[in-house]
């Protein structure tokens, strides 16, 4: 019998082997670009309390609805394109919530234009993260992110860097920091080891050596607060 509960992390470090834990699904782990749900429950130990409300504006597979629902905390999960009955369709850019009313949001956006999630035209996986834009409709979510968190309360924000043949290099999880500082405050930036990755192949390990670029080994997980209005 698989142990009900992940481990509680206590460093910047978190590793975890498997996108579950438990017996029960968190999320659909087929769902191309699906979280970890080890790293949500971690978050809602540390930043909620039963009975609070959690917002995932970007929901995907709904494994923020499951985690929290078992950790018995109110949850809203939205998309621009519901993958199951309870998720509401919605656009990040726009949170039919009101202002100061959330004790806690959980996000894992698209990184660029590599996962392809639906055919709607306002996903914002369908810009590269090449182009300025990306960034310009991540800050977007961000505000809004802001406008409907409490006071005092926190966010985590999940993104990872990429790599392009063209472009080189590209720090998406630098750039993204950078907009968040307009809004928060940093409570801390975890390192999330990447697994079950579909480059993690050895015709992949081979074009890395071969010619020479790195394959992405972590993401940031990026935990900030909203600060006292009169701070
Ligand atoms: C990395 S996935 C989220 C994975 C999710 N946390 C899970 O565990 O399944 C990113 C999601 O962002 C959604 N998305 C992209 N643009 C959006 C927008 N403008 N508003 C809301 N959701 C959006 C995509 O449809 C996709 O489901």
């Amino acid at each position: 019998m698989k142990s009900s509960k992940p481990p509680f992390e206590t460093t910047t470090l978190w590793d975890f082997p498997t996108q579950n834990y438990g017996s029960r699904p968190h999320g659909d782990n087929k769902f191309r670009g699906v979280t970890p749900a080890f790293i949500i429950w971690n978050l809602l130990q540390r930043y909620t309390n039963e009975g609070d409300l959690v917002v995932d504006p970007m929901c995907g597979s709904g494994t923020t609805i499951d985690v929290a629902k078992e950790l018995n905390r109110h949850v809203i999960g939205y998309d621009i394109a519901p993958y199951r009955d309870d998720i509401i369709q919605n656009d990040a850019r726009n949170i039919p919530l009101k202002d100061n009313s959330v004790d806690f949001v959980f996000i894992d956006s698209p990184y660029s234009n590599n996962i392809e999630y639906s055919d709607h035209p306002a996903d914002i996986g369908k810009i590269s993260c090449e182009r300025e834009e990306f960034f310009d409709e991540l800050d977007k979510v961000a505000k809004e992110i802001h406008r409907i968190l409490k006071y005092g309360k926190a966010m985590a924000w999940l993104i990872g860097d990429h790599w392009r043949k063209k472009s080189g290099f590209i720090p998406v999880g630098f750039k993204l920091y950078q907009i968040l500082l307009k809004y928060f405050k940093t409570i801390d930036i975890i390192c999330i080891v990447r697994r079950h990755q579909r480059s993690n192949t050895p015709i992949w390990h081979e074009r890395a050596k071969k010619f020479n670029f790195y394959l992405r080994g972590f993401k940031y997980l990026f935990i900030m607060k909203k600060l006292k209005a009169d701070s």
